[in-house]
C-alpha cells in the first residue's frame, strides 16, 4: 500500500525516529504533520524535510494543544506517536511525582491523540511506541517500563476497540538518536560500547531502521495488534 497522498500525523516528529519516519513518508509522497514541544526543533526539522510538511507546536500531555494538531484536518490516514522521554530513577529514592510526566506522555498523551484522530479516520493505522524495557526491564527504569508495558496493553486492546483501524506498536532497542546522546552525555562512548558488546548484531540501531518499521506498519494493511521488536536481538541475550 503506497503512502502517496496519505495524511500522516507524527506526534514527536521533530527528532530521532519520528523525524526519520516523516522523511521516509514524504519520500513516498505523503502529506505529513509533525508535532513536538520545541518550536526550534520543529523549524530545524522542517528545514531538512522535503515535501508537504506542516509543523505544530504541542505538548502531548496538553489535551487542548493536541486538538490544535488536528485543527483543519478532515481526513487522517495514519498516526504515529513516538513522543515521550525516558524517566529514570529508583522508586524508593525518587519522588513519585517525578514519574508522572512520563506516564502521562505515554498513556494520556496517546489517548488525547487517538481521540482526536479516530473521528477523522475510516481505515488506516495508529502506531504507538513501546521499547525493549517492556520485555527486559532494568533496575532504575521501573516507571518507564510500566509506561511502555501499558502502551503494549493499549495496543492490543485498541486494535479491537477501534477496528477496522489498525493499532500496532514498535518496541525498539538501543537506537542512535538525540534522546540517547542527551541522556548518556559524556558517558555515551563507554555505555554504547558495553551495549554493542552484548547485542547479537554488534551495533545499535539507526533511527532510519526504526522508521522503516513505522512505515511498514502504516503500509501493510494486515498487521494489526502487533508489537514489532527491532533491537538487533538484544532482548534474547
Ligand atoms: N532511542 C532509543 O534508543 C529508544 C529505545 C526504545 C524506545 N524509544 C522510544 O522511541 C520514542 C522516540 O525516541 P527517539 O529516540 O526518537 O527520541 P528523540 O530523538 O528525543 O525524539 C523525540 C521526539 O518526541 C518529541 N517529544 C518528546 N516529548 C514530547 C511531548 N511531551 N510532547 C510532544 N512531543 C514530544 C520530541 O520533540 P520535543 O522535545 O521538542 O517535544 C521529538 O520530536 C520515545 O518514546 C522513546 O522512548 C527510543
Amino acid at each position: 500500500m503506497s503512502l502517496q497522498g496519505q495524511n500522516i500525523v507524527i506526534v514527536g516528529g521533530s527528532s530521532g525516529i519520528g523525524f526519520e519516519t516523516a522523511r521516509l513518508a514524504l519520500q513516498q509522497g505523503a502529506n505529513v504533520i509533525i508535532a513536538g514541544r520545541s518550536e526550534e526543533k520543529l523549524s530545524k526539522a522542517k528545514f531538512h524535510l522535503i515535501g508537504n510538511v506542516r509543523t505544530v507546536i504541542a505538548n502531548i500531555v496538553n489535551e487542548a494543544a493536541v486538538k490544535q494538531i488536528f485543527t483543519g484536518l478532515h481526513q487522517v490516514n495514519h498516526v504515529f506517536i513516538p513522543a515521550g522521554g525516558l524517566t529514570t530513577g529508583n522508586i524508593l529514592e525518587t519522588a513519585p511525582n517525578a514519574f508522572r510526566q512520563g506516564l502521562e506522555e505515554r498513556i494520556f498523551g496517546a489517548l488525547y491523540v487517538i481521540r482526536e484522530a479516530v473521528p477523522r479516520m475510516s481505515t488506516g493505522s495508529i502506531t504507538l511506541m513501546s521499547g525493549k524495557l517492556a520485555d527486559r526491564p532494568t533496575p532504575g527504569t521501573t516507571m518507564t517500563t510500566v509506561g511502555v508495558s501499558a502502551v503494549e496493553a493499549l495496543t492490543r486492546s485498541l486494535s479491537l476497540e477501534l477496528a477496522p483501524i489498525r493499532v500496532n506498536a514498535i518496541a525498539p532497542g538501543w537506537t542512535d538518536t538525540p534522546l540517547v546522546s542527551n541522556i548518556l552525555g559524556t558517558q555515551y562512548e563507554t555505555v554504547i560500547q558495553t551495549v554493542i558488546d552484548k547485542i547479537p548484531v554488534k551495533r545499535i540501531g539507526t533511527p532510519e531502521e526504526v522508521a522503516q518499521v513505522a512505515i511498514l506498519l502504516m503500509s501493510n494493511g494486515f498487521i494489526n495488534g502487533e508489537i514489532l521488536h527491532i533491537d538487533g536481538g538484544e532482548r534474547l541475550v
